[in-house]
C-alpha cells in the first residue's frame, strides 16, 4: 500500500501547533518528555494525584496548601529588577514568619521526588497550582515549562494581613499585578482554604472546631467567597475578623468600591479571570528565564526505549503512545541498520507485541484526551549491523492511506550503541537495593563509567534542611556477576532512590552519554 507522504500530515500538524501556539516535541527531549508525562499521564507526578477531589489534609485541603505555596514562591518577584518569582526559592524561605504553616513543608514534601536533571522543583510547584485548581473543580490553566530553581532565598516580600492597603497595592504592583488584578487574584486564591488559629491567634480570635477558619463556606474552587462577601454572609476572618488591623481582604476587596468583586459574581467570569491571573502568577519568573509555549498533549510519543545485548542479538524495546481517536489502528514499527546491509530497502519491521489503553490524568481528560493507546514493540536487532533509526506506519483501517510517524520528519534516531543501559541485567541484579548495570562496547576492562544521578534529599522531621533534590556522582565498577557477552563488557554500581541518571563513558577518545529516567522497565 502506498504511504501517504508526511507532507500533508506534517503541514497540518505544524499549522495546528502554530495556531494553538503549542510546543513541538522532537524526540529525544528529556525536558519536554518529562513534563508532558507529568501533566498528562496518570501517576507520573505527585504534584497531580494528591489534590484530586480537593482532598483534605491538616484541616484544610492539599490544593489550598499547594496554591498558597505557589503564591508565596512567586511573591518574591520584583518586576523592576526582573528578579525572583516562581523559582522554588520557597524551599529556602518556608521557615520565615510570613510563610508560617505546616502546609508549606508538607507541600514541598509532596512535590519532592519528581524532579530530574531537566525538570526542577519550580516547574513542579507551578504544575501543582494548576492541579490544585482543577482538583477542586476549577478552570483549566495552560502549563508552560522551563522555570529555573533558585539556589538561595529571595526577599521577604509576601504580603501580610496587618499591612495597609497602600503596601498591598505596592506589593502586587512589584509582583506584576495592578490594583484590579490584585483584588481578583486574592479572591481567586481565597476561594480555597482558610486561616489557622494556631498560626494566626490574633486573627482567628474565636475558637473554631477544626482550628481553621475557612474563607468560604464550601470546599471547592469557585466564587462562593465572592458571593458571601457581597451578600454579607462571609465568615472570612480577613473580612469580618474582630481584629480590624488584619481585615486585609476587606480593604482589598472594597478598594475599588466593590466593582471588581461584583464582576466576579458571574461564575464564568470568575473562572476566566482566575485562570488568567493564576496562570500569570505561576508564569511570574526572573527575566532571565524563558518559558516554553503551552504544553498540549503530544499526539504521538515514543516512550520507554531500551537497547541492550541479549543472547546474540540486541533487544530493542519501544512504545509508541497515541491519543485515542476512535480508529482501530494498526501500528507497525520500522527500523534501519547502523552499518552494512541487513534490512530490506523499506526497512525491517515488526508488529506490536502488546497494545494497552491507559486512562490519562485529570488534566489530560479535561483537555479532551479520552485514552492513550500504548503500542509496545520488542524487536530483535542484528548485533553486527545494529540499528540507526526507527519510525512507525499507522493504518486507521478506515480506507484512508496509512501515514508515517517519524519524529516530524527527522526519524527517531539512536545516536550510539556503545554505551547501553541494560534493564534486564539491572532488574536481575536488583536485590535489596538497585544495582544499575550498563554494557560498554569495548573489550577493555578498565573503562571509566560514571553516573550523575539526582536523588530526593530526604525531609527529616528533626531537620527538614532544604527540600530540593541533589546530585550525586557514582563511579561504576567492572561487573563480576555479568561476564562480557555479545561484544559488551558490563559495569555496575548501586544507586539508591534516583530520580534519573545520566551515564557517561569515553571509549577510544569519544565521549558517550545516556539518559536513564527509570531504573525499571515494564515487561523486561
Ligand atoms: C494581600 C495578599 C494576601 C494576604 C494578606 C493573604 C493572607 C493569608 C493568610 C493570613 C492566610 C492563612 C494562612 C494559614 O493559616 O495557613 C492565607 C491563606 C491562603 N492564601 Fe492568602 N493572602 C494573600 C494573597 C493570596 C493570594 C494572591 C493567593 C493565591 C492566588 C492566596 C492563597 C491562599 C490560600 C490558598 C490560602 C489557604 C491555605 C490553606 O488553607 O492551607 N493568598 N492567606
Ligand atoms: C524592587 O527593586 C527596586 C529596584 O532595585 C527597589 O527599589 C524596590 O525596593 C524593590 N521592591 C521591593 C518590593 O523589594
Ligand atoms: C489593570 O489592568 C487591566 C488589564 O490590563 C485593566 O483592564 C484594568 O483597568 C487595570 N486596572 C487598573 C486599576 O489600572
Ligand atoms: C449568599 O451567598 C451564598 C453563596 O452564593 C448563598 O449560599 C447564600 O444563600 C447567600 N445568602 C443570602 C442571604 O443571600
Ligand atoms: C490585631 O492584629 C495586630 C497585627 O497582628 C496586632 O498587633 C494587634 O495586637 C491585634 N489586636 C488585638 C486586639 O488582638
Ligand atoms: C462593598 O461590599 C461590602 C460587603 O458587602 C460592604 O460592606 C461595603 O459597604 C461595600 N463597599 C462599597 C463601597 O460599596
Ligand atoms: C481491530 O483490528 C484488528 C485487526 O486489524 C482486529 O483483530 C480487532 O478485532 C479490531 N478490534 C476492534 C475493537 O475492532
Ligand atoms: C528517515 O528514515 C528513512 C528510512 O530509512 C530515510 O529514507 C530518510 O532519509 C530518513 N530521514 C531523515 C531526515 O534522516
Ligand atoms: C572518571 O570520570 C570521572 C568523571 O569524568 C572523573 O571525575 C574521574 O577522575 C575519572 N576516573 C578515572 C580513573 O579516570
Ligand atoms: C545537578 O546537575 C545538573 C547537570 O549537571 C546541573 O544542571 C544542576 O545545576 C545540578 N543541580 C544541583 C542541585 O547541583
Ligand atoms: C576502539 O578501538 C579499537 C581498536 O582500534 C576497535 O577495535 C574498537 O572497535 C573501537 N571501539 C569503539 C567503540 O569505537
Ligand atoms: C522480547 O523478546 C525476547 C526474545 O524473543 C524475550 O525473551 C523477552 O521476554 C521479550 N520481552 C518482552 C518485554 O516482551
Amino acid at each position: 500500500m502506498p504511504l501517504k507522504t508526511l507532507g500533508v500530515f506534517l503541514l497540518l500538524a505544524s499549522r495546528l501547533n502554530f495556531i494553538m501556539g503549542a510546543v513541538v516535541f522532537n524526540w529525544p527531549d528529556p525536558f519536554l518528555d518529562t513534563l508532558e508525562d507529568q501533566l498528562y499521564r496518570l501517576g507520573f507526578s505527585s504534584a497531580s494525584g494528591f489534590a484530586l477531589n480537593c482532598a483534605a489534609r491538616q484541616d484544610t485541603t492539599i490544593a489550598a496548601q499547594w496554591l498558597r505555596l505557589a503564591y508565596h514562591d512567586a511573591a518574591t518577584h520584583n518586576s523592576t529588577t526582573g528578579t525572583g518569582g516562581l523559582d522554588a526559592s520557597i524551599a529556602f524561605e518556608f521557615t520565615r514568619a510570613q510563610d508560617v504553616g505546616e502546609g508549606m513543608l508538607a507541600s514541598l514534601g509532596d512535590f519532592l521526588g519528581v524532579q530530574n536533571q531537566y525538570v526542577g522543583m519550580a516547574d513542579t510547584i507551578a504544575m501543582g497550582a494548576i492541579n490544585a485548581v482543577i482538583g477542586c473543580g476549577g478552570p483549566v490553566i495552560p502549563f508552560r515549562g522551563g522555570r529555573i530553581d533558585a539556589t538561595e532565598a529571595g526577599p521577604a516580600t509576601v504580603p501580610e494581613p496587618q499591612q495597609d492597603l497602600d503596601s498591598h497595592i505596592a506589593s502586587f504592583q512589584t509582583q506584576g499585578f495592578n490594583e484590579t488584578e490584585m483584588i481578583a487574584l486574592v479572591a481567586c486564591g481565597h476561594s480555597l482554604g482558610g486561616v489557622r488559629q494556631v498560626d494566626f491567634p490574633l486573627i482567628v480570635t474565636e475558637d473554631v472546631p477544626t482550628g481553621v477558619q475557612n474563607f468560604a463556606s464550601n470546599v471547592g474552587f469557585d466564587n462562593t467567597v465572592v458571593h458571601e462577601y457581597l451578600n454579607s454572609t462571609t465568615e472570612n476572618v480577613l473580612v469580618v475578623g474582630s481584629n480590624i488591623t488584619t481585615r486585609s481582604d476587606l480593604r482589598i476587596f472594597s478598594s475599588d468600591g466593590n466593582v471588581t468583586m461584583q464582576s466576579l459574581a458571574s461564575p464564568d467570569t470568575f473562572n476566566e479571570v482566575c485562570a488568567d491571573l493564576i496562570g500569570r502568577m505561576i508564569n511570574t519568573v526572573p527575566s532571565t528565564v524563558t518559558l516554553t509555549d503551552p504544553i498540549e498533549p503530544f499526539d504521538f510519543k515514543v516512550w520507554n526505549t531500551h537497547l541492550f545485548p541479549q543472547g546474540g542479538s540486541l533487544a530493542f524495546l519501544a512504545t509508541l503512545r497515541i491519543i485515542e481517536t476512535g480508529a482501530n489502528r494498526t501500528v507497525t514499527m520500522f527500523w534501519k541498520e547502523r552499518t552494512g546491509t541487513f534490512c530490506p530497502t523499506e526497512g525491517c519491521s515488526i508488529a506490536p507485541f502488546q497494545v494497552e489503553s491507559e486512562v490519562p490524568s485529570l488534566y489530560g481528560q479535561l483537555k479532551g484526551v479520552t485514552a492513550f493507546i500504548l503500542h509496545s514493540f520488542n524487536a530483535s536487532i542484528d548485533l553486527v549491523t545494529s540499528i540507526s533509526h526507527f519510525w512507525f506506519e499507522i493504518n486507521d483501517n478506515d480506507g484512508s492511506a496509512p501515514f508515517i510517524v517519524d519524529n516530524n520528519g527527522a526519524n527517531y534516531t539512536i545516536d550510539q550503541d556503545v554505551l547501553l543501559y541494560d534493564p534486564r541485567r539491572t532488574i536481575a541484579t536488583f536485590a535489596s537495593q538497585p544495582v544499575v548495570v550498563v554494557g560498554v562496547k569495548d573489550s577493555s576492562t578498565s573503562t571509566n563509567v560514571t553516573a550523575l544521578s539526582m536523588i530526593a534529599n530526604p525531609i527529616l522531621d528533626s531537620d527538614p534542611g532544604v527540600p530540593l533534590p541533589i546530585n550525586i556522582t557514582t563511579v561504576f565498577e567492572l561487573d563480576s556477576s555479568n561476564p562480557p557477552a555479545d561484544g559488551y563488557t558490563f559495569y555496575s554500581a548501586p544507586i539508591v532512590n534516583t530520580l534519573d541518571n545520566t551515564i557517561r563513558t569515553t571509549v577510544n577518545g569519544t565521549a558517550y552519554s545516556l539518559w536513564v529516567r527509570f531504573l525499571t522497565a515494564a515487561g523486561v
